[in-house]
């Protein structure tokens, strides 16, 4: 696989790492206009770093575009002419949806949209791609690289938005749910690290419990929730007090916010 990562920033280097470190591409390039900050990339022998595009893109098949939105059209339209049947163009722009892409270098190429979340530079992302027609051909093969760092779910280009919430933002809700049950316990008599300790491994805990088992939450809460108990005491008292409401009510306020800043 000959990949380029087009904006090796955050987001970008994040990708190649977890593309390098499971030997997934025979060939990388990686572009930025400052390269100064990723030239030590290139002690994997297969990595090359550079500020020309269409060099990139001349000798790759895989092009993965990781720069902010304002930049994306001119990147397009200096390399547009470069594109042909062997590329697959992989784009992780927010926002930037695939009739756009298709206006700029034409609909018939592979076009792949993709939603990382930042866990992908810790190889968890929860990941959701999407195609134009043409790029149903290729969907697998963009499936396998993401899945190489994380999770991937295919799903209809109108639920990029409300997969942005859920995956992108969801880290920031996770974080804080984390961050209380951290304060609980330090309230409870722990220290500060060792209550984020407790915090984070049960929440992984839990996360990887439903992955593992396919089971349903309440299934598991079943399990540890004995009658007249303490942990049906808890849980009921979050309720009462607006648990799942609050986070229903945050995730379709972030949803709205989200179709608003589109239509702006
Ligand atoms: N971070 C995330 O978790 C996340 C998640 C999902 C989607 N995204 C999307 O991913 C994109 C990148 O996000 P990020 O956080 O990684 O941004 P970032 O750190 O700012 O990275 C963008 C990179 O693009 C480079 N760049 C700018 N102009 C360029 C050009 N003409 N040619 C080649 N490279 C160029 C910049 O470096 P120079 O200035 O040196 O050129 C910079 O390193 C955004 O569109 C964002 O919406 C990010």
């Amino acid at each position: 696989m000959k990949v380029a990562i087009i904006g090796a920033g955050n987001l970008g280097l994040a990708i190649a790492k977890g593309i390098l470190h499971s030997n997934g591409a025979t060939t990388m390039y990686l572009t930025k206009r400052n390269t100064k900050s990723i030239q030590e990339f290139e002690k994997y022998g297969n990595v090359t770093v550079t500020s020309d595009n269409q060099e990139a893109v001349k000798n790759s098949d895989i092009l993965i575009f990781a720069v902010q939105p304002g930049h994306f059209t001119t990147i397009l339209e200096q390399t547009k002419d470069l594109l042909t049947e062997k590329h697959v163009i992989i784009s992780t722009i927010t926002g930037f949806r695939i009739p756009r892409i298709e206006e700029i270098i034409g609909s018939d190429k592979y076009i792949i949209r993709s939603m990382p979340n930042t866990a992908i530079s810790v190889g968890k992302s929860m990941t959701c791609i999407c195609s134009n027609e043409l790029g149903k051909k290729r969907i697998d093969l963009a499936k396998a690289i993401f899945n190489r760092m994380g999770h991937t779910l295919e799903i209809p280009e109108e639920q990029m938005q409300a997969a942005t919430v859920i995956c992108a933002s969801g880290i920031a809700f996770w974080m804080r749910l984390i961050r209380a049950t951290t304060q609980g316990a330090i309230q409870l008599g722990f220290d500060a690290k060792e209550a984020q300790e407790l915090a984070m491994h049960t929440c992984n805990g839990a996360a990887s419990l439903l992955i593992e088992s396919g089971s349903h939450p309440e299934e598991e809460i079943d399990r540890v929730t004995t009658p007249k108990g303490c942990t049906i005491e808890g849980l009921n008292e979050m309720e009462h007090q607006g648990l799942s409401s609050s986070l229903i009510k945050g995730i379709v306020s972030s949803y709205e916010k989200i179709s608003h800043i589109r239509k702006a």
